[in-house]
């Protein structure tokens, strides 16, 4: 039986008179120019890693068939350069781990450390992932989300493109699978303070701040966050089924 086509991505919303749907995400568009030792990994590896994003345009888009397995998921919404994601991957084998970076260099080098972890477990691709939760996973699909140091669009008037909602709080939960973890971290208390406003308020999940999760690496924005004197909080809910 032939699925239906979702919704268009977003950049390829238009309306009727053919302009270009204004939406309101949560990354800002960045350079695409790779460095050479970037280069190189994206040469080898992007083949077998990287999702093209054009894939889940096409009906019956099957996640399976691209990590060759059924597996739990794990999903990380914004990798970045992927040393979360190369480390953690490398600890959970039984898993398999899709990073969504609508950044193309941080992609590629994250490809680099992911060959360097030995992982076989994870895959990347560049589509807006509030759109791909909603469109491509079922409800009770994903066995962990993680969300490390999500842009905090600082400014009151950007704080409609933050990730971490209210809404998205909703979204995660249906996606999760009952009993399934997000982890959250920040180097931003006052978005920490609004994340846990928001997740508190979803009856789908319970948690709150937590100790820092051992296992996860420091990444390069939590690096910049220390480097600046601001403190970390890590969150983690699980969602209620
Ligand atoms: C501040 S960086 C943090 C990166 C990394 N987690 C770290 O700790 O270093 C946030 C990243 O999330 C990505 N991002 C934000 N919203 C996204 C979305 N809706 N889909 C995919 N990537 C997104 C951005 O491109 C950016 O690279």
């Amino acid at each position: 039986m032939s699925q239906p086509l979702p919704p268009a991505r977003p950049h390829l919303k238009f309306t009727a008179d053919g302009r270009r749907v204004r939406e309101v995400l949560s990354y800002a568009r960045r350079g695409s120019r790779f460095t050479p030792s970037q280069q190189e990994a994206w040469d080898a590896h992007h083949e077998k890693w990287v999702i093209p994003d054009e894939a889940v345009d096409v009906p019956g888009f099957s996640l399976a068939s691209w990590f060759g397995r059924e597996a739990p998921v794990i999903v990380e919404i914004g990798s970045g350069v992927g040393e979360a994601t190369a480390g953690l991957a490398a600890l959970r084998p039984e898993c398999d781990v899709l990073a969504f970076e609508v950044w193309r260099p941080g992609v590629a080098h994250t490809l680099g450390l992911v060959a360097d972890a030995g992982a076989e477990n994870v895959r990347l691709i560049g589509v807006d992932a509030v759109w791909a939760l909603e469109h491509l996973f079922s409800p009770g699909s994903v066995e962990e989300l993680w969300t490390f140091f999500p842009d905090p669009w600082p400014k009151q008037r950007h704080h409609k493109r933050r990730l971490v909602s209210r809404e998205f709080g909703a979204l995660a939960a249906s996606r999760l699978r009952p009993g399934g973890r997000w982890r959250l971290a920040t180097d931003w208390s006052e978005y920490a303070a609004h994340m846990q406003a928001a997740l508190d308020a979803e009856p789908g999940l319970e948690g709150g701040p937590a100790e820092r999760w051992a296992d996860r690496p420091m990444t390069r924005f939590e690096r910049k966050g220390i480097a600046a004197g601001r403190s970390i909080t890590d969150l983690t809910y699980r969602a209620v089924g």
